[in-house]
């Protein structure tokens, strides 16, 4: 069997990473984190792209050097087109059409969104129908994959997604940046139905963080002017009944989509998959439903190449090229 070698590069927000997959397996996924956003609160588009271009060549070199394989291996390059930070995404774009051009390799164009669906197919195989909640900073989607290139998305969030509903309770308690994994902690040792939130119900399978973020910046400012202590003091209840209702409306809504297309196959992607509330929320839904359940490797939920290699890969394999007029665009539909 010929031996395909994809060096796969992901930079659409403020990770720089860089993989090779080799005929459809992993071996290997570095990721270089940029910290120089934690001081300002969230990632500051310029500071990410000028990050990237620092980070990427010795991110591609790592990842070249760990996979056990040299340069000249390598036989097809794959990128994050879409969607992401403009300026972030032309860095890997740039690279991955100059090591191409220079090398007369086909080049592959990947989809953030898709490639985050197909983080299930590195480890295990699910099969289709399969459905994908997808929650991150900067994502909020259900979708339902047909087949490993045919998706569509049945619902997403209308306006903050669910990381960033996280992020922006943490930041109301004065919890640095970012927040979802403290929000979790405190979690853990509080009581989720202590205090109630509204749980926005949108149409469909959409979703909207919004409300229950004002709600509780409402419900702060109340209780602070009886008692500036508050937050402190009632910290780890707070932390557990916000955590309950953002997990509970992303678990209604699943649920709905999955029943509707009587889905048996159900998984969770992007960084708020390592919440323990959603983890033990979905396992719940689980046994009710009865689905089988997938989370990945965290390694493959937050942003990383390994799954941009393994989309890229499946496209590979239908010889789903692009050529080097390809630009990358920060809203992209699939
Ligand atoms: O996928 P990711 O690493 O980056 C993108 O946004 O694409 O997701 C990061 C998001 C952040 O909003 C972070 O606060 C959230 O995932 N997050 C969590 C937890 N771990 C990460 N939110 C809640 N609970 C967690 N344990
Ligand atoms: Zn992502």
């Amino acid at each position: 069997q010929k031996i395909t070698n994809i060096l796969a590069i992901e930079s659409s927000c403020d990770e720089t990473s860089a993989a090779i997959i080799q005929n459809g397996k992993v071996l290997s996924n570095h990721i270089a984190t940029q910290h120089v956003h934690e001081r300002y609160g969230g990632v500051v588009p310029e500071l990410a792209s000028r990050a990237h271009m620092q980070n990427i060549i010795p991110v591609v070199d790592a990842a070249i050097k760990d996979a056990g394989i040299v340069n000249e291996e390598i036989t097809a390059l794959a990128f994050t087109q879409a969607p992401g930070l403009i300026g972030s995404l032309l860095v890997g774009a740039c690279f991955a059409k100059a090591f191409a051009q220079a090398r007369n390799l086909p080049l592959i164009a990947v989809h953030h969104m898709q490639a985050h669906v197909l983080a299930h197919f590195i480890d295990e195989q699910p099969p289709f129908p399969f459905m994908c909640l997808t929650v991150s900073g900067g994502h909020t989607q259900i979708v339902l994959c047909k087949d490993y290139l045919n998706m569509e998305i049945m619902g997403e969030t209308i306006d903050d997604a669910a990381g960033e509903a996280f992020d922006k309770v943490a930041k109301m308690l004065g919890l640095p940046y970012p927040g979802g994994p403290l929000v979790d902690k405190y979690a853990k040792l509080g009581d989720p139905l202590r205090f109630k939130f509204p749980l926005s119900e949108m149409p469909e399978y959409n979703f909207s963080f919004s409300g229950v973020k004002t709600s509780i910046l409402y419900f702060l400012q109340k209780e602070r002017k009886l008692d500036p202590d508050f937050a402190e003091k009632n910290l780890n209840d707070i932390c557990a009944s916000a955590q309950y209702t953002i997990v509970k409306m992303l678990i209604n809504k699943l649920t709905k989509a999955a029943k509707a297309q009587n889905i048996k196959h159900v998984g969770i992607a992007g960084g708020v998959s390592a919440n323990s509330g959603l983890r033990k929320a979905l396992l719940e839904a689980g046994e009710k439903n009865g689905w089988k359940v997938y989370i990945p490797k965290f390694e493959y939920c937050t942003d990383n190449a390994a799954m941009i290699g393994i989309t890229g890969y499946y496209k590979f394999l239908k010889g789903d090229f692009t050529d080097l007029s390809v630009s990358p665009s920060a809203r992209a539909t699939w």
